[in-house]
């Protein structure tokens, strides 16, 4: 693959030269000037043969360009690169040769491709701090094509700006490019170069922070080109702090903003942006909200913005600002939820595509074209076949559903992207159920010691001596909670928070002490407010020595079941304590029936956050917004009896008579609910 033979090649130089390495921008400069030269040689634009002793003497950016321009450039491409001549030594002019002469050669390559080479010179670890993951080339198509469904070229394009805000190696500017030049496929080659000229000094905006990724940039778009013409609107700063492009100026903004949550982020930008951003960007929001408000000011109304970001703020808490914000500033035009597929590859984060036009007047009837990815396990080679799947829209894709929704159905507390199916079977459940979990029970959250080796003992630990039984407690963690069973607990927690002097307990003190200055030095010890030797999160013990249903935070799939050996638990398992039953007939046993069942499992999913393909977070605020039936006395006790039964099959093994009764249970859900067998088929095989 001439990609790869070209970039093994770089890396190569890399380290056999690994001087220059100490000064990565120097290093990348130099990279990029010999990728230049060697495209414009392979593309028979510039002679090397003939100039090759003249650029051995200069070999600067400024150079190379005006010879391929035919004379010197008016103003230096690039103003951080120096333009005094710039000689170089025969042992590495005879590598820039080497690479130039006989690499595989890049005729007829889209310069775009120099952006691929650009990003696989940095380092991971520089890319993940900054969020700097640039996006790959069918994505950027398929985004392109779509903003510009409606562009067509001519007059109306004289003025027509795209702006990507946050522009890296400029992938997304490349496919707009592109785009419209295939759009121009009739036009003349005479207009074709005046649209070459016009997109480069007026039509495409970039902004990014890094001067090297604007530089690669620039040289893309530059060598799209028959002739040299200089890009006018690669800015290198910040979109969201500096005035770098004139508001409602642009037409279209096309990005892959960084998503960096708020701990990555220093304090005082932070500060900053939460001042400039307050309407979208609060708490635990992402940089990301930030670019969408932003975007929307640089916007002419009427114009369009597409992104590529993270697919929380669909469902996460801290986006609920943003999400009223779209509702009310954009006419929302499409969502592409990949629903946990990480399509980017290397990406901690799983996308969403999100078009929305600018307007003032949204209308009751605003349709929203929804296509979500099915949960299915996908291996990295096929991402190119599912990506180029969302282009056929005329059948039914294998991939993902396909439908509309419209805008006034969003609810800013969550965005519930259902399809007609899915919102039948949810209206049909939430119309027989009048309470909300949250009005029949109490969530908690679990133990964090702030340092588990002094308060957690394995069962194979030496018994303590001197340990009194009352400071010992059965103690669990997420992987011990299955659907209706908890394991039996195999370790304790020595729960110090009711000791008011712990002096009066030497032995404890005795086991405490090697652990003293680390816990010291837990940020609630150092500020006086935690006595050195209590847990740090201890919560309340009576909430844990109470039977109670508890459930992993993370799972697959919905795990509850009653605890009743007064288990106390760390962070990663919550519990729930029935409120009092004053008004209605709700037991534990029933509720946990009903949460472990198909049904439900799949209404949560419906709506629940994400985290990567399979996994969902059981995040009492969502979980609570669950609804609930109301329950015949009789019936309860009914369920009672197959609770019961439930665990004598555990308990003997009995797979295919629990296989039996809880699918009559699950056929009792369906006929309580009434749901139609096409609706039952779509819940059983969870689609
Ligand atoms: C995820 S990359 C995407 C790059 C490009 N849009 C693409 O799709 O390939 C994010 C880029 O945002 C840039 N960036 C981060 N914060 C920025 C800011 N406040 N203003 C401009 N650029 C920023 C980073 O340098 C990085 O190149």
């Amino acid at each position: 693959m001439k990609f790869q033979e070209i970039s093994d090649k770089l890396t190569r130089f890399i380290h056999k030269y690994n001087y220059l390495a100490e000064e990565r921008s120097a290093n990348v400069l130099f990279l990029l000037k010999c990728i230049v030269l060697k495209y414009l040689a392979d593309n028979q634009q510039l002679d090397f043969e003939a100039h090759q002793k003249a650029i051995k003497k200069n070999f600067t950016l400024d150079y190379v360009l005006a010879i391929w321009q035919g004379r010197p450039l008016e103003t230096p491409f690039w103003g951080q690169e120096q333009t005094e001549p710039q000689p170089i030594g025969d042992e590495i002019w005879a590598w820039v040769s080497d690479l130039i002469q006989s690499s595989p050669a890049l005729a007829g390559e889209n310069p775009g491709l120099i952006g691929n080479l650009y990003e696989a010179s940095l380092l991971l670890n520089h890319k993940k701090n900054h969020g700097v993951f640039y996006t790959p080339e069918n994505i950027a198509r398929y985004m392109a094509a779509d903003v510009l469904e409606a562009f067509s070229p001519g007059n109306q394009q004289q003025d027509f700006r795209v702006l990507d805000p946050a522009c890296g190696s400029g992938s997304l500017l490349s496919a707009i490019y592109d785009a419209i030049m295939v759009r121009s496929g009739d036009l003349t080659p005479e207009q074709q170069a005046t649209q070459h000229r016009q997109l480069l000094e007026t039509g495409l905006l970039g902004v990014d922070r890094d001067p090297m990724a604007c530089l690669v940039t620039r040289l893309i778009l530059t060598l799209k080109g028959k002739e040299y013409v200089k890009p006018l609107g690669i800015f290198c700063g910040d979109i969201l702090t500096e005035e770098l492009v004139a508001v409602q100026s642009v037409d279209v903004v096309i990005g892959n903003p960084p998503y960096v949550g708020h701990k990555e982020i220093q304090t005082d930008y932070m500060k900053q942006l939460k001042n400039r951003y307050g309407e979208v960007y609060r708490d635990k929001g992402d940089l990301s909200y930030c670019f969408i408000y932003r975007g929307w000011e640089l916007l002419k109304p009427g114009g369009q913005l597409i992104h590529i970001t993270s697919r929380y703020f669909i469902e996460a808490l801290y986006g609920k600002p943003l999400r009223a914000f779209i509702r009310k500033a954009f006419a929302i035009q499409e969502i592409v939820d990949f629903n946990g597929l990480r399509v980017i590859e290397g990406v901690g984060v799983d996308p969403a595509i999100i078009r929305l036009l600018k307007t003032n007047r949204i209308d009751d009837a605003q349709r929203i074209q929804v296509k979500r990815f099915f949960i299915k396990n996908h291996k990295p080679e096929s991402y190119s076949k599912l990506i180029e799947s969302l282009v056929q829209t005329d059948q039914p894709s294998d991939f993902y559903e396909s439908f509309e929704l419209s805008q006034i159905q969003l609810n800013d507390d969550s965005w519930r992207l259902y399809s007609p199916l899915t919102r039948r079977i949810i209206e049909k459940i939430e119309a027989k159920t009048p309470f909300t979990l949250d009005n029949v029970v109490h969530s908690f959250q679990g133990i964090i010691t702030g340092n588990d080796k002094a308060f957690i003992f394995e069962a194979t630990d030496p018994v303590r001596p001197g340990f009194e039984s009352c400071w010992l407690k059965p103690w669990i963690k997420n992987k011990d909670v299955k659907a209706f069973e908890v394991a039996k607990p195999q370790k304790q927690i020595l729960y110090t928070n009711q000791i008011s002097a712990i002096d009066e307990h030497p032995e404890l003190v005795a086991h405490l002490e090697a652990y003293r200055e680390k816990l010291k030095n837990r940020r609630e010890c150092k500020n006086g407010k935690l006595a050195w030797y209590k847990l740090q999160w201890g919560r309340d013990p009576d909430h844990f020595e109470r039977r109670k249903i508890v459930f992993p935070y993370k799972a697959t799939q919905n795990r509850f079941a009653i605890d009743e050996a007064h288990a106390y638990f760390s962070a990663d398992v919550y519990g729930l304590i029935l409120k009092p039953r004053l008004y209605h007939q709700i037991t534990e046993e029933f509720l946990v029936l009903l949460l472990n069942s198909k049904l439900y499992n799949y209404y949560f999913k419906s709506y629940g956050k994400k985290l990567g393909d399979k996994l969902y977070e059981y995040y009492p605020n969502t979980l609570l917004r669950l609804g609930i039936p109301d329950i015949k006395d009789e019936t309860i006790k009914v369920f009672k009896d197959s609770y019961d039964r439930i665990l004598e099959l555990k308990k003997s093994g009995d797979n295919v008579g629990l296989g039996k009764i809880l699918a009559e249970i699950d056929q009792w859900f369906y006929v309580f609910f009434e749901l139609n067998q096409i609706e039952i088929a779509a819940i059983e095989t969870n689609r």
